[in-house]
């Protein structure tokens, strides 16, 4: 932990040094890895193309870093503690040495299916330890992981296989949610006939439910380990090949694969998570993310493990059996260091304080929350009941695309305002443009996040599809990186995101572009046109508000607009499902065609006193008969 930050003078001076001197603060990081071979060069750099290289002609193999690395130190301490959904069941704990020699097995599993070095891999699993074995075997053998949140529907995972043309897909029987149990190759079998590029599934046994498998494509994963090796050599990786995709919505239909590499990722996901949370060793960590988002790869999986840390893993849900479910988690571990959404905050505020009377939570030192701007009622009560004000709370601002965390205090060092997610992390160079695309200088500035310099864990492309990635993210600011968030800087020069200023939306921490929700929409048949914005929701953070057009042949609206919900959980999944339809005569349209979202914001916001210049549209008149219509 040599570039652990102490102080606050310290993160001035090692911040000074980040900018003034890139290349030499990052291959100092770099340094307290094991390289097979270092680097040539710290970075190639160009945000045009964009092309960026970090630790050029550097190999190494990620998993070395955290398995081989903690062997013979650490190899008895326990790497990832399983809690299951039902809290009657036995946890499970891997030690660094079990996780070795589990991950070596299954690599050898991958290796006899045929999976080679750039092979790509989709993992559609639920929160087990193996999720977690998978995605470190195929970073051993030089696969890339692509984990699908397995509360996609089958069309969504299809696609991604698709997309990304995957040779293996590794699942379980089933996934334990809450007092449910749900199929989850039941939906990998029905995706699979949309796709035809994957030769092997592994099936994980989970849930025990019946499950058909295909001879000759299907195979258990406990059958398949069997008389497995528990060492295998780790395939020599460049810094920059892929290590993995990982699908996000963006403002277009189509989510995207955003490419993380391997040497730069390494080192960013370690870096920030020591330095962040402040881990010492010992300590006992828990996200409560599902490791389908980036969340769980960077701060379940990798930033932990590279560390040494005890990364504590969770089936479950925040509400079951019983409110208090995350707090008796805390006390049984002895949770130092809680990471969570503030959407699961919301949630559980919900409740009062009762379910939290019964736990001591005295093993808490930081509090963390990721995914979506907090709310300052959620940020008290969060400070107040569960860190009994004596916990700081990390306030961390990222993305899909960042590999890591971006601004945030660092737990017990930054001083910490409710709401604000403070300052850059070193390595990190902000600025806030405003609408002519001009840097604003100076505090008290509002505007959109830029980054103009990169950092290791950044997005190196949008797989497939490389223009893609420089239309999305590096053209809207010339020469930089625009993150698609509002931002204000007061006047201490700390940092507030405000939210996305784009089609995106953000509901309970999960990423949804309103463009895809429609086209999920406008698959019912009987939908003409849809419109979808977002609206500020107690516990969501922002719910999902859908205008549509639809030929009604005699249907009740209930009835249409349930129709219409079951189409998008088809589609996409339940978390895109459309808090509130409202069928409507038609859309506000501008003379060229284009719908004015502005005025459907307003009214799903139920903001309709000022409804701005509506002078341009084609037909003035469906604005009050959609405002007559409104949701409430
Ligand atoms: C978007 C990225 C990166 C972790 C999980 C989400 C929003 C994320 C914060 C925060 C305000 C936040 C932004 C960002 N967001 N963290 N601390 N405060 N907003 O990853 O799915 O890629 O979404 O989440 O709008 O752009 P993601």
């Amino acid at each position: 932990m040599s570039d652990r930050i102490h102080t606050l003078s310290g993160y001035f001076h090692e911040y000074q040094k980040s900018v003034a001197d890139p290349e030499n603060f990052w291959a100092r990081v770099a340094d307290s890895f094991h390289w097979k071979k270092r680097w040539d060069k710290v970075l190639d750099w160009d945000f045009e193309g964009p092309d960026v290289k970090w630790f050029l002609n550097g190999k190494l193999n990620i998993t070395e870093n955290i398995l081989e690395r903690h062997l013979y130190t650490i190899g008895d301490k326990p790497a990832i503690i399983w809690e299951p959904n039902e809290p009657g069941e036995d946890s499970r704990t891997l030690t660094y040495r079990q996780l070795y020699e589990e991950v070596c097995r299954f690599s050898h599993v991958l290796q006899e299916k045929g999976v080679q070095k750039g092979d790509k891999v989709i993992i559609y699993m639920p929160m087990v330890p193996e999720a977690a074995v998978a995605m470190l075997a195929c970073a051993r053998v030089g696969a890339v992981h692509s984990v699908v949140f397995a509360g996609f529907s089958s069309n969504a995972l299809s696609d991604r296989i698709n997309d990304c043309e995957a040779k293996v897909v590794l699942t379980a029987d089933g996934n334990f949610r809450g007092n449910k149990k749900i199929p989850v190759k039941a939906v990998v079998d029905e995706a699979l006939e949309k796709t035809s590029t994957v030769t092997s599934v592994i099936v994980y046994q989970r849930t025990g439910q019946e499950v058909t498998m295909k001879e000759g494509r299907d195979f258990w994963w406990h059958e398949a380990i069997e008389g497995k090796g528990t060492q295998q050599e780790a395939v020599e990786m460049d810094s920059e090949d892929m290590l993995f995709i990982l699908y996000t919505s963006g403002s277009t239909g189509k989510p995207k694969g955003v490419v993380h590499t391997c040497g730069g990722y390494m080192v960013y996901s370690k870096y920030t998570f020591e330095n962040v949370f402040q881990y010492n060793p010992g300590d006992v960590y828990w996200c409560t993310a599902d490791i389908g988002w980036i969340t769980g790869h960077s701060y379940i999986v990798y930033g932990p493990l590279l560390s040494g840390a005890t990364s504590i893993m969770f089936e479950g849900v925040p509400t079951y059996p019983h409110a208090g479910r995350f707090w008796e988690i805390v006390d049984k571990y002895k949770v130092n260091q809680f990471y969570t959404a503030p959407t699961a905050i919301r949630a559980l505020q919900a409740h009062g304080t009762e379910p939290i009377e019964p736990f001591k939570l005295d093993s808490l030192k930081v509090l963390g929350s990721v995914g979506e701007p907090i709310n300052e009622e959620a940020w008290h009560w969060y400070h107040t009941h569960i860190g009994k004000t004596k916990c700081p709370i990390v306030d961390t601002w990222w993305q899909t695309e960042t590999g890591g965390i971006m601004v945030s205090p660092l737990a017990g060092i930054t001083p910490t305002k409710p709401a604000y997610a403070t300052l850059p992390l070193p390595g990190v160079q902000l600025a806030i443009m405003d609408p002519d695309g001009k840097e604003m200088t100076g505090n008290s500035v509002e505007g959109n996040l830029c980054i103009k310099f990169p950092w290791p864990g950044m997005i190196r492309t949008t797989y497939g599809d490389h223009d893609r990635c420089r239309q999305t993210y590096f053209a809207t600011y010339k020469g930089m990186y625009f993150t698609g968030d509002g931002v204000k800087r007061d006047h201490d020069g700390y940092y507030r995101i405000l939210g996305r200023v784009d089609d995106v939306i953000n509901v309970s921490g999960h990423r949804m572009g309103t463009a895809e929700v429609e086209n999920a929409i406008n698959e019912h048949p009987l939908v003409v046109e849809s419109a979808v914005v977002g609206y500020p929701h107690q516990v969501k953070g922002q719910g999902i508000y859908a205008y549509v057009i639809c030929d009604m042949k005699n249907r009740s609206e209930q009835s249409l607009t349930n129709e219409i919900k079951d189409t998008v959980t088809k589609i996409i999944g339940p978390i895109a499902k459309p808090d509130k339809i409202q069928i409507v005569p038609g859309l506000p349209k501008t003379r060229s065609g284009k719908i004015m979202r502005r005025i459907l914001r307003k009214v799903a916001e139920g903001n309709m006193d000022n409804m701005g210049d509506t002078s341009t549209l084609l037909d003035p008149d469906v604005v009050e008969k959609i405002i007559e219509g409104r949701i409430e």
